[in-house]
């Protein structure tokens, strides 16, 4: 997993039944990650990869590449990344790397996603888990959900009640990918299978 934040969404994966032995490490931009103490606490491998030591994001991506194949990742999920991945990385992992984004994409794409919501005036906004192309925030859709916006809201209220879908969601579509279940045809992702 790569994440730069809290790391609430690899505690879901963590606490996930099927994926929770599965997770190969935790890579971060940023040393004082909370997901990078969750994942030492759960005895999983947490690397610091610091950006300042590269030039470029070509070479950032190469120091990230080197360290999923130290880990023998098979998959790389995106949480909180707060990072553009270099195009040749994103190349590499295609198929193979999800991102979880807290708004109903396209609307809302972008860094203060839950902010833009509220600004814009929405009642209903979500949740959504991408494969991840070479733009920001764009590649096809694997699961979304809504999440309400109700009077009251603020950033933190409503960020609270869409990480309480992501933490359920995410473990669900991640299960999907490492099973082999989804089928993309350009945009469109298809589920194999039935049941989750
Ligand atoms: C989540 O809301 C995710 O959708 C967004 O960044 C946040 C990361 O939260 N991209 P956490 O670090 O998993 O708690």
């Amino acid at each position: 997993m790569l994440a730069s934040g809290a790391g609430s969404n690899l505690q879901a994966l963590l606490d996930d039944d099927v994926l929770g032995s599965r997770i190969a490490g935790v890579v971060s931009d940023r040393e004082a990650a909370g997901a990078l103490d969750r994942a030492r606490l759960a005895r999983v491998p947490a690397r610091y990869a610091n950006p300042m030591e590269h030039e470029d994001r070509a070479s950032f991506g190469r120091s990230v590449s080197a360290v999923l194949d130290e880990l023998r990742a098979t998959h790389v999920v995106l949480a909180g990344f707060m990072r553009i991945l270099d195009a040749d990385l994103v190349r590499a992992w295609e198929g193979r790397m999800l991102n979880i984004h807290p708004s109903l994409l396209p609307a809302f794409p972008g860094a203060t996603p839950v902010r833009d919501a509220l600004d814009w005036g929405v009642k209903v906004t979500g949740v959504t888990v991408h494969l991840v192309d070479e733009q920001v925030d764009h590649g096809p859709i694997v699961l979304q959900e809504a999440v309400p916006v109700v009077e009251g809201d603020d950033e933190s209220t409503l960020h609270a009640r869409i990480q309480r879908v992501e933490h359920t969601l995410y473990p669900r579509a991640v299960r999907l990918l490492v099973e082999g279940r989804l089928k993309v045809e350009g945009r469109r992702v298809h589920t194999l299978g039935t049941g989750q």
